[in-house]
């Protein structure tokens, strides 16, 4: 299924926070993400967002009929500096607009917003159970590239999580340019 043609997709705004953070919790109540320790805020949102801008990290929204359906943003894959080419995302998308072709919008402007900045690697830790999430990283790249056993516990049973990867702009055949 594609209704794609009427979406928008724009880097985040802090007007966006609210309903960003409704699709969060969203996923959070029926297990999608393992929760935070305590519940997010909208400064906890507002501060990330500033975070990952002053590091020319993407941060998209994903809009429909002037309403924010879905977002995606990058975060450092690691804090060490050896690691700074590659980053770690996350895609989420309202829960009344799955499988209507969010993802497949917001995931390749997130891989080009990304390889614009000049990133070389993408990596995502999916739930081994979220076929939803494997499907979409597969139709746009990404390959399995490990599986982590027992690395979540929630609703009162372990979680294994899938790495995935996808090599973006020259990846490794030549060096960085930041
Ligand atoms: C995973 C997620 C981002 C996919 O976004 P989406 O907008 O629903 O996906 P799309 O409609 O663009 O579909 C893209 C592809 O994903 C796969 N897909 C989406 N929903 C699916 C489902 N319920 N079952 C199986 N595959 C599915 C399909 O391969 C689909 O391609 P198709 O349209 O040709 O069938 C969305 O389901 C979501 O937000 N889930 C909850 C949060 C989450 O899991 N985030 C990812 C954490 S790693």
């Amino acid at each position: 299924m594609s209704e794609s043609s009427d979406l928008v997709v724009r880097p985040s705004t802090e007007a966006d926070v609210p309903a960003m953070l409704a699709i969060y919790e969203h996923h959070v109540r029926n297990g999608v993400t393992v929760a935070e320790t305590e519940p997010l805020q909208d400064e906890d949102i507002k501060r990330r967002r500033k975070n990952m801008l002053r590091r020319k990290l993407p941060h998209l929204v994903a809009e429909r009929g002037g309403m924010v359906v879905g977002y995606a943003y990058a975060v450092p894959f690691r804090k060490r500096p050896a690691y700074r080419y590659a980053v770690k995302h996350s895609i989420y998308v309202h829960p009344d607009h799955l499988h209507s072709g969010v993802g497949r919008r917001l995931l390749p402007a997130l891989v080009e917003a990304c390889t614009e900045a000049g990133f070389r690697q993408m990596l995502a830790y999916v739930d081994a159970e979220n076929r939803a999430s494997q499907a979409l990283h597969e139709a746009f790249g990404f390959r399995r590239v490990g599986l982590l056993e027992g690395v979540g516990y929630k609703f009162g049973r372990w979680t294994d999580s899938l790495l995935m990867q996808r090599t973006i702009g020259a990846g490794t055949t030549e060096p960085p340019g930041f």
